[in-house]
């Protein structure tokens, strides 16, 4: 939550209802259902996360896509095994969901035989979360690394033009009896997505997110996405959005250095480039002492002395983690001018809306 934030009411809803507004509303607008399902449960996965700048509340950019014919909903991806461990899978302009969902697949069953296993994604689109795949590959006890590349929203370093995408990078790896290690993050100060989310709510952010088109700081959201977003860590983020580029756009064949479409501009495809990579865990230890280890560093994490203000040290992923839990009880927290906008696109089709 951005420090500015103003609370406003909440509306819960159950993980089960947001799934079934989101697959109701994709078959409406002709996706096929099991690919509408999939669609639906990594976006109801982000809700459920916390990550609500990636759950069903990115729906009405997706359906002006696809009203905007620049995205297929009843595409589905192909899978070009290169070599025993090796993939190119084609989006064929399919939500970027079901491609890189269809590329971890291929990865993790490489990864079972061999121990690796990678796939290089092309023609896809907006993944949404990207921990979504690396908890895929973490439920088939699998470590994994999960890259994409993204449209332009960041300058390099030293650079004032916008080129590179605040491209997330996410990482997995199973536990033992504690939680899994899972990484998701933009080389962004904050993923681009939080300002959208900003907007929606009539948010302020920090002003250390980045800067209007005039190059200067600010705390308008709307200003914000005119701008430029600022890399995390100054020339080691920018490095990092330029290294998702390398792996999923200029490996692939997709769209690269500036030239992938955002899933918010509806007026051309987006050509979305993703990396998937499973490893086994068990290569060079037994999957209990692989298991032991990842426990322990756990505890040595979260255990570890605290610094002064600091209520509690959690592990990578394990914040969402618990929002998850909680969630799953709770029901997702919604404001109500999402609802109406998430119910105005199911009226457009007929399709299930939410209760408000
Ligand atoms: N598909 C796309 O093109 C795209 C582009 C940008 C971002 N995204 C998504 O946006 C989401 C948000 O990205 P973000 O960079 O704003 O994430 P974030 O800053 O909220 O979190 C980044 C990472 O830091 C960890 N973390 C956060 N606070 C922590 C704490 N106090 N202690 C320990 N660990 C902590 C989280 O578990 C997470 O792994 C991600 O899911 C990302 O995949 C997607």
């Amino acid at each position: 939550m951005a420090s500015t934030e103003v609370e406003s009411p909440r509306v819960y809803v159950s993980a089960k209802q947001a799934e079934e507004y989101a697959v109701s509303l994709l078959v409406a607008n002709k996706v096929p259902q099991q690919n509408a399902e999939t669609i639906a449960r990594c976006l109801v996965e982000a809700d459920l996360r916390g990550v609500d700048t990636h759950g069903i509340n990115r729906l009405p950019s997706y359906m002006e896509r696809l009203r905007q014919g620049v995205m297929d909903p009843k595409a589905s991806p192909t899978v070009e095994v290169k070599t025993p461990v090796v993939a190119l899978v084609d989006g064929n302009n399919s939500f970027g969901f079901l491609a890189a969902t269809a590329g971890m697949e291929f990865a993790i069953s490489a990864a079972k035989a061999y121990g690796v296993g990678m796939a290089s994604v092309k023609h896809s689109n907006h993944f949404g979360m990207g921990a979504c795949y690396a908890l895929q590959a973490a439920r088939e006890g699998m470590m994994s690394l999960v890259f994409t590349n993204s449209s332009p929203a960041m300058a390099a370093w030293g650079s004032k033009e916008k080129i590179i995408g605040v491209s997330p990078l996410a990482c997995g790896a199973p536990g033992g009896a504690e939680k899994p290690f899972i990484l998701d993050m933009a080389p962004s100060t904050a993923a681009r997505g939080k300002l959208y989310k900003a907007v929606r709510r009539s948010e302020k952010i920090p002003l250390d997110w980045a800067l209007d088109a005039d190059g200067h700081k600010t705390d308008d959201p709307a200003a914000a996405l005119e701008g430029v977003m600022l890399p995390m860590g100054g020339p080691k983020g920018s490095a990092l959005a330029i290294m998702m580029d390398v792996f999923s756009g200029v490996l692939s064949g997709s769209a690269f250095a500036g030239n992938v479409t955002g899933p918010y501009d509806p007026s051309k495809v987006s050509d979305v480039g993703h990396l998937m990579i499973a490893i086994k865990p068990d290569l060079f230890l037994t999957v209990d002492e692989f298991k032991n280890r990842m426990d322990f560093l756990f505890r040595r994490v979260t255990q570890s002395e605290k610094a002064p203000g600091t209520d509690r040290v959690y592990f990578p992923g394990e914040i969402e983690q618990l929002n998850h839990e909680s969630r799953l009880k709770t029901g997702i927290p919604y404001v109500e001018q999402e609802i109406r906008n998430l119910n105005e696109q199911a009226r457009i089709v007929g399709s299930k809306e939410l209760q408000l």
